[in-house]
């Protein structure tokens, strides 16, 4: 599994490869079965609090490798550190043997975003290294920020002096719920990946339109993130749940509650990327 070519095919076949992050066991095992049964490559997004929830970073290469082998799961699976904004978060993520790191130095200049960058590229083994420039504002892990766009000449610069594999540039979309429509730059997208040649990064994918999301392919982006409507998904069918069975008790029946509508989420996107069949 090369999961370099898997994006550069992505990128050529205009399609995109999902990243859905995981809070727990049964959000790795859910998206993990649902992306064997369509077939599609998948990028398990960690951020650096649901390392912490989870119990650290080996406990999450633990788990999702056991998964893993226990399933029986084929299709190609990255283990990705989603915004980590120091060294030393990435550094256990990669000691610990994650796939796939995201240094996100955004709220840096961008000269002492480009030293971090290198420092944690440089430190990497064969892992993929996504950074972010500009800032992608909204709400993620509880904490809240504005957006501030990414310049084409300064993405031109960051990628010609860090050596990294993918770019997250801040182009309107954001972390969390939309508060009003959401407003694409796709015409800075498209130049920003025609001038740097290089596989771009959606974040905050929930929320958005399948036209939306099309376009955005279109325009150069080959992963596209979710979190927070697996989250809300799960979350509703929990309520639901408990609301007609008061006296359940057992963490296993109020949990799984949520397995559908959190397995639905999942291959909708998967079909409106177009990764089905592509692992
Ligand atoms: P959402 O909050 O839109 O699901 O975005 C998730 C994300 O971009 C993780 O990095």
């Amino acid at each position: 599994m090369n999961f370099r070519n898997i994006l550069l095919k992505a990128k050529e076949g205009k399609y995109a490869i999902p990243q859905f992050n995981i809070n727990n066991l049964e959000w790795a095992k859910y998206i993990l079965e649902e992306c064997e049964k369509e077939k599609s490559p998948v990028f398990l997004g960690v951020s650096t609090g649901a390392a912490k929830y989870m119990g650290g970073y080996n406990t999450v290469v633990s788990l999702v490798k056991g998964l893993i082998k226990d399933l029986n799961i084929s299709i190609p699976v990255m283990i990705h550190l989603d915004h980590a904004s120091t060294k030393e978060d990435c550094i256990k993520a990669i000691d610990a043997g994650f796939d796939s790191i995201m240094i996100d130095a955004s709220s840096l200049s961008l000269n002492d975003n480009i030293s971090l960058t290198n420092e944690v590229k440089n430190y990497s083994k064969n892992q993929l290294i996504e950074a972010e420039l500009g800032k992608i504002g909204g709400t993620e892990d509880g904490l809240t920020s504005d957006i501030y766009y990414t310049n084409t000449n300064e993405a031109v610069t960051f990628v010609s002096e860090t050596n990294i594999d993918m770019l997250a540039p801040a182009l309107g979309s954001v972390h969390g719920i939309y508060k009003g429509e959401p407003n694409i730059n796709f015409d800075v997208m498209r130049e920003i990946s025609t001038k740097t040649n290089l596989p771009l990064v959606l974040h905050g994918g929930s929320g958005l339109s399948t036209e939306i999301l099309k376009n955005a392919i279109a325009c150069g982006i080959v992963k596209i993130n979710f979190n927070t409507e697996l989250q809300i998904a799960w979350h509703k069918s929990v309520i639901d749940f408990i609301n007609n069975n008061k006296e359940a008790y057992d963490p296993r029946k109020v949990i799984s509650a949520g397995e559908k509508s959190l397995k639905k989420v999942v291959s909708e996107y998967i079909s409106i990327l177009g990764s089905k069949n592509k692992g």
